[in-house]
């Protein structure tokens, strides 16, 4: 079998005893508290890590574009959710496609988005399902809670859509400071939405659904009362920031970049041939610090240009020229979408290839 040496570098390698176990665990969660799990494959875009979600119980996938739910749709998965506002006539049509052969539904948070939608639908004889985006403190996308009330009553009128539930993603959990102010973050994400669900009840519309879901603040979150289901991302990996953040320990890392120090150009200088191109640009969260840290080691990587990782070796510390390393990057989920396939590995042994099928997909 090949072993990891073999590996050209940079690679991106992925332990799968812990991505088995990292998906074992969440699923395990959202199973204690009775709450459907419908994990976002951006993290992976890759199709075997999605049927393992689905085989340990995840009831489908949450997608962030229409062109990822087509390639989720074509290996099969019949339960996808774009959690993402998606608009336009365009989209609408090829959604239309889409909802002819696997349970879908989009998000929206305006009446002038979901028009754009309900137009195809209406005109094909279909209906589409669509969930309402409520922004719960991100203030990135999302209607504000006390405006919910309208735009969900004129989006329920709307002829081609079906409204099933309200989502919320709860982005600012990374800003956090401490693992008791992520908690507080996840609490509020699932009470403020909890509460907008019942007042879209008591208005008349059948909430079906209230869906909430970050890594950081999954565990909380899914805990509250009246949350249905719960769409965590990026706990199948986990990087550098999850672990700063409190999420995650460091051997809950699933994803580490292997790469070849390939010159030592001065004393306290070591450089690798991983750079932005290989471990992206992200920030590690919630305070910058680096572009990843080297396992093993305390010294990390300083300054990143497109192939070169610039590490800047601590005292007591050296590399050498040849000397292969291993970099835990500061966000998984954009490293996966630099890569055309990750590689599976256990202990030193390469075991899958691991094709990134819905890279680069904007649309
Ligand atoms: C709408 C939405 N839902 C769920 C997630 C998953 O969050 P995480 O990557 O923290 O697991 C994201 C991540 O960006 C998102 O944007």
């Amino acid at each position: 079998m090949r072993q990891l040496n073999d590996l050209s570098t940079p690679a991106v390698v992925i332990d799968l005893d812990v991505l088995e176990r990292n998906v074992a665990r969440m699923a395990e969660r959202a199973r204690q508290h009775g709450v459907r799990l419908r994990p976002h494959a951006k993290t992976h875009k890759i199709v075997a890590i999605g049927r393992l979600q689905t085989a340990a119980g995840a009831v489908g996938l949450s997608v962030a574009k229409t062109s990822e739910a087509e390639v989720f749709a074509d290996a099969g998965f019949d339960d996808l959710f774009v959690a993402f506002p998606v608009v336009g006539q365009d989209k609408g049509r090829r959604l239309v496609r889409l909802a002819e052969r696997v349970r879908l539904a989009v998000g929206t948070d305006s009446v002038e988005g979901a028009r754009t939608l309900a137009e195809p639908f209406a005109q094909a004889g279909r209906v589409l399902d669509v969930m309402l985006k409520v922004d719960v403190g991100y203030h990135r996308v999302g209607v504000e809670p006390d405006r919910a009330p309208a735009v969900a009553g004129q989006i329920a009128e709307l002829r081609g859509l079906r409204l099933r539930g309200i989502f919320t993603h709860a982005g600012h959990a990374y800003a956090q400071e401490t693992p008791e102010a992520v908690a507080a973050v996840a609490s509020h994400e699932g009470k403020a939405l909890a509460l907008v669900a019942e007042g879209l009840r008591a208005a008349g519309l059948p909430i079906e659904q209230v869906s909430v879901g970050s890594t950081p603040t999954a565990r909380h979150a899914m805990t509250v009362n009246g949350v249905t289901e719960c769409r965590p991302g990026n706990y199948v990996f986990h990087d550098a920031s999850q672990v700063a953040l409190g999420s995650c320990r460091l051997e809950d890392c699933a994803m580490t970049v292997l790469a070849t120090v390939v010159s030592v150009p001065a004393p306290g200088r070591a450089v690798v041939d991983a750079g932005s191109k290989t471990l992206s640009s992200d920030a590690l969260r919630p305070h910058a610090g680096g572009h990843g840290r080297i396992l093993g080691r305390l010294s990390r990587i300083d300054k990143l240009s497109e192939e070169h990782g610039v590490i800047a070796v601590q005292p007591g510390e050296s590399f050498r020229v040849g000397e292969r390393v291993r970099i835990l990057p500061n966000h998984a989920c954009v490293v996966t979408n630099l890569h055309d396939r990750l590689w599976g590995v256990r202990g030193e042994a390469v075991e899958d290839e691991l094709p990134v099928a819905a890279r680069g997909r904007v649309e």
